[in-house]
């Protein structure tokens, strides 16, 4: 049996802004508990709602040393499907309205606080990994803390670090003495091989640095990071751990995400009753949003975070040209204002045609999946994209840019062989988009059972964690034999 902990920023169904937590949330369970024994660290948000938070049982608590002050460390567990849950309690870190703030330097002073935590607890709770699975910016610090200062310590010894990269985009990028101050860390760190970028610390760079193994949540992402474009100034030191560098691309939980038991969906469906049903879920959600009702019109699907990575200045640019189509267009996020503002003033110019629900809903966003035709996302990088592979379960065609996992989960239209699961653009480009919505709007009006025929092979593609799962189970077998 090996021991596996993961330590995240944010998870299923504790807590959620993004696909982080659907991939934190859903893969522990879907690891062969045979084998493995997997357990969760987050930390404990005051912002959790109520009902989580009374899933928690008090654990104990300890003080630490951090950032020149002895910091509490409250602990507390949980059980959610056989997974074992632990949370850091500290109201001072954890107290925000939302999980992350805008302030930079305060957001690396609470990660910091929770990678040095997550550790600490370890001889606490009596749980020794073999292998400690960091996600993200927010846990790049515990591969370099437990090379370093947990050295001294025989329970940490030989305990292996896996960093998984969900966006390189975010690095936890500060001030080098700001960081030194906070972390503690010896000024030896903070050297370019190390910490050091540009100048200032990296916390994802320690955490590649001192991974024993990186991964990325897609195979054509994880070529796509060690190049400049895509690299985010780090694709120098991911082409030299290019050897210990994979991708392995997300699945999505089959059990949450299901037409045919779906409690947000009115009128449930599987592969062959779509025909009658997906349609009538499409009129429940054009009156529940006040769009024209017409069970015929091609409905475009949007759930998504309303920022840059997400390609939306293309939308911006052809929204109005596309409004001349027969078309509607539903989209559900939060996120830069620019964007939210954008959609709102389309959501006011063509009212039976646009909604624009800018807020975070769970149930609203499984409607969106199940009534949509075909569901837009354009990213201008993605690196796995769960969406789409949400859609796909929905026999909801995605129309994207094939770009990281959004190339490798969806494959184009091909008319002539009758392939296919979706629609795909190469270039950043928004006529490039405009025209493969087109092409799409098309085959839906004018070619049926072509259409239907799509949806078909859409439902039959296999993104459960099946696969995938067993990929992470061979990594952590090969680092810990
Ligand atoms: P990212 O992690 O970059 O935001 P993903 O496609 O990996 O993109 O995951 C996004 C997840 O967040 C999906 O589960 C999607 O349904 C969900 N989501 C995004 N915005 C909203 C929203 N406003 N309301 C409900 N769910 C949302
Ligand atoms: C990030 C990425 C997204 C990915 C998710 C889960 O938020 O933006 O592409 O699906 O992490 O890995």
């Amino acid at each position: 049996m090996k021991n596996i902990l993961f330590v995240a920023s944010e998870g299923v169904p504790f807590i959620k802004t993004g696909g982080l937590a659907d991939v934190v949330g859903s893969l522990p369970k879907y690891i062969d508990r045979r084998y493995f024994d997997v357990r969760v660290v987050l930390p404990k948000y005051r912002c959790m709602s109520q009902e989580m938070k009374d899933k928690m049982e008090y654990v104990t608590n300890f003080y630490m040393d951090f950032h020149w002050k002895r910091e509490y460390v409250g602990i507390f567990a949980a059980e959610e499907d056989g997974v074992k849950y632990y949370f850091i309690d500290n109201e001072f870190y954890f107290n925000g309205f939302k999980p992350y703030g805008e302030d930079t330097l305060f957001e690396i002073e609470k990660f910091a606080f929770f990678s040095k935590a997550a550790l600490s607890i370890l001889p606490v709770i009596d749980f020794r990994p073999d292998i400690i699975h960091c996600h993200d910016w927010q846990t790049g610090l515990i591969p370099v803390y437990l090379k370093e200062r947990f050295q001294g310590n025989e329970f940490y010894r030989g305990i292996k670090a896996i960093m998984t990269i969900h966006n390189l985009k975010f690095q936890g990028r500060w001030d080098k003495k700001e960081v030194q101050d906070i972390t503690g860390l010896p000024d030896y760190f903070f050297v370019p091989d190390k910490l050091e970028m540009y100048g200032d610390a990296d916390l994802l760079k320690g955490g590649i640095v001192y991974a024993d193994a990186i991964t990325t949540v897609s195979e054509t992402y994880a070529e796509e990071i060690k190049t400049k474009f895509y690299g985010e100034n780090l694709e120098g030191l991911l082409q030299a751990r290019a050897t210990d560098l994979r991708g392995i691309v997300n699945g999505i939980d089959y059990t949450d995400f299901n037409p045919t038991t779906d409690k947000f969906i009115e009128y449930p469906y599987d592969a062959i009753s779509f025909r009658k049903e997906k349609s009538k879920n499409k009129l429940a959600l054009q009156k529940e949003l006040g769009l024209a009702q017409d069970e015929k019109s091609f409905m475009v699907g949007i759930v998504s975070r309303l920022t840059d990575q997400k390609g939306l200045d293309l939308i911006s640019c052809v929204l109005d040209e596309l409004c001349q189509d027969a078309i509607q267009i539903v989209v559900l996020g939060t996120g830069t204002e620019q964007y939210e503002n954008m959609f709102r003033h389309f959501a006011w110019k063509y009212s039976d045609k646009v909604s624009a629900n800018i807020y975070y809903s769970e149930p609203m966003s499984h409607k969106i999946y199940a009534a949509s035709d075909a569901f837009l996302m354009p990213s201008l990088f993605e690196p796995c994209g769960l969406s789409q592979l949400m859609a796909l379960r929905y026999g909801t065609i995605p129309i994207v840019r094939q770009t990281g996992g959004l190339k490798d989960t969806v494959e184009p239209y091909n008319k002539f062989e009758s392939t296919g699961t979706g629609f795909g653009f190469l270039n950043y480009n928004a006529h490039e988009m405009m025209h493969t919505i087109r092409e799409a709007e098309a085959l839906y009006y004018d070619k049926k059972r072509e259409w239907n025929k799509m949806i078909d092979r859409a439902m039959a593609v296999d993104f459960s964690w099946k696969v995938s799962a067993g990929k992470y189970q061979e990594m952590y077998d090969w680092l810990k034999p």
